[in-house]
């Protein structure tokens, strides 16, 4: 057996052990949850029946305080066994994207043009299989698991803070699931892992008049294409090389004829950044730079920027409690990292800005099975990962309030 063999063998060993450590009806239940979740995919905002079904499950396992949050979430609730210890919150977000699933599975989306192509519905269900082993094996402080709607539109988790669900919240624990891992692998980092997610606006504004007579108007066009390029320096010579960033325009509007100078033309992007720094050098100096070439080219401009998501940094305290848990559940070498920093966004974001936590990233890959990433029509990832994420979540839990 060469050595990366022997590494996969003790790995699966590990993930079996694992999964076994759920009793049979609870397997049952978890992956017959996450399928009829699948199947009835819902849109963020919409999650009314995925909203019962959880309920239902949560129910039937037993766990029955559950009270519904932030619409068409639900927060349920399992004490722990010392009063006083740390309250600590589990969360999974529920919620599906507008893409035509095309895995051909059994229980593939029944609903045309939505499908849980992110994986929301594993991680819905290994919540809710992360209370089920806290039924069995509770952990010191009280556990508030958090079905969090409206992810993939970063808006969720604010409504979660403002509904109280984790008022007095002393950590709190998620996980996504990741194809590029390998079950039984966990990427567990203190600082950012994901970026933050702002969008901006800028409509530039000057005086239109005949193709024929620029001399008579102050060109839009012109100046707009000016911007184009020379927002390419922000983060080429204005950012830190050594830190991440993003500037990227996806939409410009100008004009409705070839003979007509418009009185006005627009473009909106993404802003992307992993520290709070990064992210406001990058607003800053789009918006001065917005002005300074307005102002070369005779134009006003009209900045509009939309706060999205911050960055997602994990506390160096939720990460190490995160990382001790999968150590004695999964081993040494279940411990991974991410390649490059992820410059995508997660509105869990908004959770570790405000208390301790660890977001992590959980391996559902296997030997032999289709690498279709997420948000792709062929997302299909291994089922074993709910039981890993499950344990996880639980051991999180027991970790940080022991
Ligand atoms: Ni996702």
């Amino acid at each position: 057996m060469s050595a990366q063999d022997a590494v996969t063998a003790a790995r699966e060993a590990r993930v079996r052990a694992v999964v076994a450590g759920f009793p049979e009806a609870e397997r049952a239940a978890i992956i017959a949850l996450r399928r009829t979740l699948h199947a009835a995919p819902e849109l963020s905002w919409q999650e009314q029946g995925t909203q019962a079904t959880l309920r239902a499950a949560l129910h039937a396992a037993g766990i029955d305080d559950v009270r519904e949050i932030a619409g068409t979430g639900l927060v349920a609730t399992i004490p722990g066994t010392r009063p006083g210890a740390p309250v600590i919150a589990l969360r999974g977000d529920i919620d599906a994207l507008p893409i035509s699933e095309e895995t051909g599975l059994p229980f593939a989306s029944q609903r045309a043009g939505v499908m849980h192509a992110c994986g929301h519905d594993m991680h819905a269900a290994w919540a809710v299989a992360a209370g089920m082993a806290l039924l069995r094996a509770p952990a010191a402080g009280t556990v508030r698991l958090i079905l969090q709607p409206a992810e993939e539109v970063g808006e969720g988790a604010t409504k979660v803070l403002e509904s109280g669900a984790l008022d007095g919240v002393h950590a709190i624990f998620g996980a996504h699931v990741d194809w590029r891992f390998c079950v039984g692998e966990v990427v567990a980092t203190a600082g950012p892992l994901a970026a933050s997610t702002d969008t901006f606006a800028i409509t530039f504004a000057g005086r239109g008049g005949h193709g024929a007579r620029p001399q008579d108007t102050r060109d839009p066009v012109v100046g707009l294409g000016a911007f184009l390029m020379a927002v390419q320096t922000i983060v080429s010579r204005r950012l830190d090389p050594a830190l991440p960033g993003v500037v990227s325009v996806g939409m410009v509007q100008a004009g409705h004829a070839p003979n007509v100078i418009p009185e006005s033309a627009r473009c909106s992007g993404t802003i992307r950044a992993t520290v709070p720094a990064t992210r406001a050098l990058l607003c800053e100096e789009l918006t001065r730079l917005a002005h300074a070439v307005a102002d070369t080219h005779g134009l006003s401009a009209t900045v509009t920027l939309s706060e999205g998501t911050p960055p997602l940094v994990n506390t160096p305290q939720g990460a190490a409690w995160a990382q001790s848990a999968a150590r004695g559940l999964l081993g040494e070498r279940a411990l991974t990292s991410l390649a490059t920093t992820n410059m995508g966004g997660e509105d869990f974001a908004f959770y570790t800005e405000r208390m301790d936590g660890c977001f992590m990233r959980v391996g559902t890959w296997r030997e032999g099975r289709s690498a279709a990433g997420v948000h792709t029509p062929r997302f299909d990832p291994d089922e074993d990962a709910l039981f890993v994420a499950g344990a996880l979540l639980a051991e999180c839990a027991r970790t940080a309030s022991a």
